[in-house]
């Protein structure tokens, strides 16, 4: 029970299916009881959550690559969605730094090519575009981000995520504003963590993979700030925007949102390294700091949440243990399962988990 039911047997699309807020998304979507439709051009880890918790026997998905318009265009004809999520990404910062033009083609046209096809779309839709905290022109000001501030990031992945934003208000102006079948928003979350991520060059997966060998891990930027966040968090803000989209809430469509954490401006990578360490190696020994200075990463970044707390009644509900906690424990079930624990099963529980808490701190969508 919760976002009115409004999921319950409907199509739902995830772009980006295969990544770790897509399978997330997809347990979620699920458990609504949504008909769950993906679309990745690949297995972006190994493992993944993806494969770890069988999705691919749960919903219905294709490989398709968001730069093939035609192969999208066709798909998402023939799937008649209800709803769009689109995630799909090249997501890793470093990488933008290595293939930048794969980062600009999968983040800016790949957005382009989903607005093209929601505008060919002739049906009731509700969409969800997903850019990031890292499209603001980061000046490292103390006071968090608002929506309205400056996009301009400085590297090409905030840079190609900065551009699918600008593709976005061009095509609500042009296209979507007048059209009332489509309803669309941009969700801009922060440092999202969670259980089943193993990408390359993020915190928590890099921990996990050294700790689960019991190495240590070494951190290059320990005093960074970022807006942590549990990946159930910014999915609840996902899945209340598309639900007040598809009610035709007139006042969210066409604008984007920042979904962030509660209360927990300037915790570290290595506040948090150490706390999830503690929580997995009963120790804080497990981490090497060795500060690079050459890495061109921002140190501060905050994001403001007012907007989705004024206009959406939503905000994150996790403090920092909670978060924190229920990371370790999703990895200490992967890497010592004997076989008895069904990592759907568990990762089905942790939802049920953020549910009951949001529930209790009177979070209108868990009704
Ligand atoms: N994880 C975070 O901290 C974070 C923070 C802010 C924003 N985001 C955004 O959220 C979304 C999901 O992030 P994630 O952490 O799950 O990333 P991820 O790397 O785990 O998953 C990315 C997904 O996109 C798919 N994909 C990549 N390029 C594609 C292409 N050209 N065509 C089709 N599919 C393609 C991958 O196969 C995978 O399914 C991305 O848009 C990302 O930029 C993530």
């Amino acid at each position: 029970m919760a976002f009115n039911q409004i999921y319950q047997n409907k199509k739902v699309l995830i772009t980006g299916h295969t990544g770790f807020k897509g399978s997330w998304l997809s347990v979620w979507l699920l458990q609504l009881g949504a008909e769950v439709y993906g679309i990745s051009n690949d297995v972006p880890s190994q493992p993944s959550m993806f494969e770890v918790l069988e999705l691919e026997s749960k919903i219905h998905y294709q490989c398709i690559d968001v730069t093939n318009f035609n192969a999208l265009n066709a798909a998402i004809q023939n799937i008649q969605p209800d709803f769009i999520f689109h995630l799909a990404a090249q997501a890793i910062v470093s990488t933008s730094y290595t293939n930048p033009i794969l980062t600009i083609q999968s983040n800016t046209l790949g957005t382009a090519h989903v607005l093209e096809c929601v505008r060919l779309l002739d049906k009731k839709v509700a969409v969800v575009i997903i850019t990031s905290d890292k499209v603001y022109d980061n000046v490292e000001q103390l006071a968090g981000y608002v929506e309205s501030d400056l996009i301009g990031g400085k590297d090409i992945y905030s840079a190609s995520k900065g551009a699918a934003e600008l593709i976005f208000k061009g095509y609500w102006h042009s296209f979507f504003k007048d059209k009332h079948q489509v309803r669309i928003a941009v969700a801009r979350a922060g440092n999202v963590i969670g259980g089943g991520d193993w990408s390359t060059d993020r915190i928590v997966a890099d921990c996990m993979r050294k700790w689960s060998m019991n190495q240590t891990v070494t951190l290059r930027n320990p005093n960074a700030t970022r807006p942590w966040q549990h990946v159930l968090e910014p999915l609840s803000g996902y899945l209340l925007l598309g639900q007040l989209l598809y009610e035709e809430l007139l006042h969210v469509n066409g604008q984007a949102y920042n979904l962030g954490p509660y209360q927990q401006a300037g915790i570290t990578v290595l506040d948090v390294v150490n706390k999830l360490s503690s929580y997995f190696t009963g120790a804080n020994t497990m981490v090497n700091v060795q500060e690079d200075a050459s890495l061109k990463e921002a140190k501060l970044l905050q994001l403001n949440c007012d907007k989705a707390v004024i206009e959406l009644n939503w905000r994150a509900t996790f403090g920092f243990d909670e978060m924190t906690k229920l990371i370790a424990d999703w990895y200490k079930n992967f890497y010592n399962n004997d076989g008895s624990v069904n990592m759907y099963d568990f990762t089905n529980d942790q939802i049920v988990t953020y549910h009951n808490h949001a529930f209790e701190n009177n979070l209108s969508w868990t009704k």
